[in-house]
C-alpha cells in the first residue's frame, strides 16, 4: 500500500532512449529506484530475520536434545550446580558482586528498607507494559524471568511488554529487553491469587558480558526454617499509595511460619503455594509495585548464593502492623518451572513475536524448519493436507497477532499468551515418520545427529543472509532498463536490473510495468529476483567450481541481446 502510495509520486518514469525517433529503452527514474530500495532494504531484513529464526530454533533443539541425553542417560551424573539453565547461560547462579552484600539493614524503610547499592541484585529486573514499568521479576536462567501472574491480568500479549535487566554494579546502563512470551501458571487463580507465579521468556537470552545475571532455584521443595532473614528489593511504592522508588529498595524480612501467616492473614493465605515474610510489628515490607520481585535467602558455605523461595504477591496495606507480606512459594512449583523452561521449542504454539519476526512463504514449505511445525503436529491427516492446514492455521495467527501488535489490544482473548504445551510433542500420523528421534543414534543420543545435520544444511543455505552484518543489510537499486519493444500480453516490460547489496553488484533480467498500475504490480516480484540473485551470486562465489547456478549474476549491462527471463519465481508481499 505505502509502495502503491510512493509511486503515485515517482511516476511519470523519465529518461525514453530512441532511436530514428522510436524510443528504444526507458530508465526507471532515481525516485523509484529509491523506492524500490528501501522496499528491497525490508526484504532482506525480513529475510535475515527468519533465517536467524530457523538456524537459531534447531540450534535450541539441539541444545535441549543434547541436555536431555547429559541429564538423563544411563549412568550419566545428573548435572550439578543450579537446576535450571538455558543456553547460552550467563554464568553462576545467585552470586552477588562484591560490596554490594553486607548493605541490608532491618530499618528504615521498599516500605521501611533502604536504596540498595548499583548492582546489588544482579537477577532484579523490571517488567514495562508499554513501556511504563508495572511490576518487579527475577532472571532465573539466561532467557528467563520469574515473576507473579497477576502483572498480566488484562494485559497478557507478549508484543506489549518489554523487560529491563539489571544495571551494573557501576551504575552501567540496563539493557531493555522485550518478551517473547508469557507463561502464566495455567492454575493462577485472580480472585484468590492462588499459584501467582508467571514465567516470562526473553526475546534474546542476557549475555555474560552484562551485568545481569540468574538467582538459583531451590533445590528442594521446602523454604529454610522459619526466622531466617531473608531479603526483598524492588522499585515499589515507600508507602501504601505512595510514589514509586527512584531506585531499587531493598529490605530484610524474616520468613514466618504458616500457623502465624494464616492467623495473620486469614483464610485468605493459602500456604500449600504462598508464604508470608515480615514484620507484626509492621514498618518494613514490599509493596505495590514491588510485584514479581525477590524473597531471597542466602545459602552460606564456601560460596554464599542467594536461593529465590517467594515472589511478591499480595498484603493488606503495606507495613500495617499484624500484616505481613505474601510471597508465592517458589519451590513448590519447582517441577512446573523445570518442566517449561526446557520444553523442546518445537512443543509450544509460536509466541506473536515470533511470528511477526518471520517472513512466512505463500506456500508450505518443510514445516519442520519454520514456526509453523507446531501445527503440524496437531492436525491429523496426511501428510501433504496436513503441511497445508498447517500453514493455513499458522499464517491465520500471525494475523491475529498482527492486530494485538497495537495498544490497547482489541480484545484479551484473541492476543493472550499462546497455549503452552508439554514438554514431549505428542507422535503425530502427519509427522511421526519424519521425527528426527526416530533417524538412527549418535553417541547414545537418539536424534542428535539429524538435527545436527539439519542445523549445519541450515546453516548452509542461509549463511549467504546471516553473513552480511546489519550496518550493511541494504539493497541498492541501481538501474533498472525497460525494453520499449518488448511488451507482453500483461502489460509488463522486459528489464534489466543492476543492484547491490553490501560490496556484491548483481545484475538479472525481469518484467517491469510503466505505469502506475502495472508498475506497482511487477515490483515485489522484483524484489523477490533480486533476494535470489545475491543469494545465487553468494554461492557462487562460496563454490566457484560448482554448478552454474550463478550465471545469471555479474555480466554487466553492456551485453547486446535479451538477457534470459526467470519465469519461475514466486511472487513476493512487499
Ligand atoms: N500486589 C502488589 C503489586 O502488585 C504487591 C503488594 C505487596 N504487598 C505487601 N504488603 N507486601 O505490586
Amino acid at each position: 500500500m505505502l509502495l502503491a502510495v510512493l509511486l503515485l509520486l515517482l511516476l511519470p518514469l523519465s529518461d525514453p532512449r530512441s532511436a530514428h525517433g522510436h524510443p528504444l529503452y526507458m530508465r526507471l527514474p532515481p525516485s523509484t529506484l529509491q523506492a524500490l530500495s528501501a522496499q528491497g532494504t525490508k526484504v532482506l531484513q525480513a529475510a535475515q530475520r527468519s533465517a536467524l529464526w530457523a538456524v537459531n530454533r534447531v540450534a535450541m533443539e539441539l541444545q535441549h536434545r543434547l541436555h536431555e541425553c547429559r541429564g538423563s542417560g544411563p549412568g550419566r551424573p545428573s548435572p550439578q550446580g543450579p537446576l535450571l539453565q538455558d543456553p547460552p547461560e550467563p554464568g553462576p547462579c545467585g552470586e552477588r558482586p562484591p560490596g554490594t552484600v553486607n548493605v541490608t539493614r532491618a530499618h528504615g524503610r521498599i516500605v521501611g528498607g533502604s536504596a540498595a547499592p548499583p548492582g546489588a541484585w544482579p537477577w532484579l529486573v523490571r517488567l514495562l507494559l508499554g513501556g511504563q514499568p508495572l511490576c518487579g521479576g527475577v532472571l532465573v536462567a539466561a532467557s528467563w524471568v520469574l515473576t507473579a501472574a497477576h502483572c498480566f491480568a488484562g494485559a497478557p500479549n507478549e508484543l506489549l511488554w518489554t523487560v529491563t535487566l539489571a544495571e551494573g554494579s557501576r551504575g552501567e546502563q540496563a539493557e531493555e529487553v522485550p518478551v517473547n512470551r508469557i507463561l502464566p501458571h495455567p492454575k493462577f487463580d485472580p480472585r484468590t491469587f492462588h499459584n501467582d507465579l508467571a514465567l516470562v521468556q526473553l526475546w534474546t537470552p542476557v549475555s555474560r558480558a552484562g551485568a545481569a545475571r540468574p538467582v538459583c532455584l531451590p533445590q528442594r521443595p521446602r523454604e529454610p526454617p522459619t526466622g531466617t532473614a531473608c531479603a526483598i528489593a524492588g522499585w515499589g511504592a515507600l508507602f501504601e499509595d505512595g510514589p514509586e522508588a527512584e531506585a531499587v529498595r531493598e529490605a530484610r524480612v524474616p520468613l514466618l511460619s504458616a500457623d502465624t501467616c494464616r492467623r495473620a492473614l486469614g483464610p485468605g493465605l493459602r500456604p500449600s503455594s504462598m508464604l508470608c515474610a515480615g514484620y507484626l510489628a509492621g514498618g518494613i515490607d514490599s509493596c505495590q509495585g514491588d510485584s514479581g520481585g525477590p524473597l531471597t535467602c542466602s545459602e552460606t558455605g564456601p560460596r554464599p548464593r542467594e536461593v529465590l523461595y517467594g515472589v511478591t504477591s499480595w498484603g493488606d496495606g503495606c507495613g500495617e502492623p499484624g500484616k505481613p507480606g505474601v510471597y508465592t512459594r517458589v519451590a513448590v512449583f519447582k517441577d512446573w518451572l523445570q518442566e517449561q523452561m526446557s520444553a523442546a521449542p518445537s512443543s509450544r504454539e509460536p509466541s506473536c513475536r515470533e511470528l511477526l519476526a518471520w517472513d512466512p512463504p505463500e506456500e508450505p514449505l518443510a514445516a519442520a524448519a519454520t514456526p509453523c511445525a507446531f501445527y503440524a503436529h496437531l492436525c491429523p491427516g496426511p501428510p501433504g493436507a496436513c503441511a497445508r492446514l498447517a500453514h493455513q492455521q499458522c499464517l491465520q495467527r500471525r494475523r491475529r497477532c498482527g492486530h494485538c501488535a497495537r495498544w490497547p489490544t482489541p480484545c484479551s482473548s484473541c492476543c493472550g499468551a499462546p497455549r503452552s504445551c508439554s514438554a514431549r510433542p505428542r507422535p503425530h500420523p502427519c509427522t511421526a515418520e519424519r521425527r528426527p528421534e526416530q533417524r538412527g543414534e549418535a553417541n547414545g543420543c537418539p536424534g542428535l545427529e539429524p538435527l545436527r545435520q539439519k542445523l549445519a544444511t541450515l546453516q548452509g543455505t542461509h549463511a549467504w543472509i546471516l553473513q552480511v552484518p546489519p550496518e550493511h543489510l541494504a539493497m541498492d537499486f541501481h538501474e533498472v532498463l525497460a525494453d520499449l519493444g518488448s511488451k507482453t500480453l500483461t502489460g509488463l516490460f522486459r528489464a534489466w536490473v543492476r543492484a547491490g547489496l553490501g560490496g556484491r553488484h548483481v545484475v538479472f533480467g525481469g518484467l517491469v510495468g510503466l505505469e502506475q498500475a502495472t508498475l506497482a504490480r511487477s515490483l515485489p516480484r522484483l524484489l523477490v529476483q533480486a533476494l535470489q540473485a545475491f543469494r545465487l551470486a553468494a554461492l557462487e562465489k562460496a563454490e566457484p567450481q560448482g554448478p552454474q547456478i550463478g550465471a545469471r549474476q555479474e555480466r554487466g549491462l553492456g551485453r547486446t541481446g535479451h538477457h534470459p527471463l526467470s519465469p519461475q519465481v514466486p511472487p513476493a508481499r512487499p
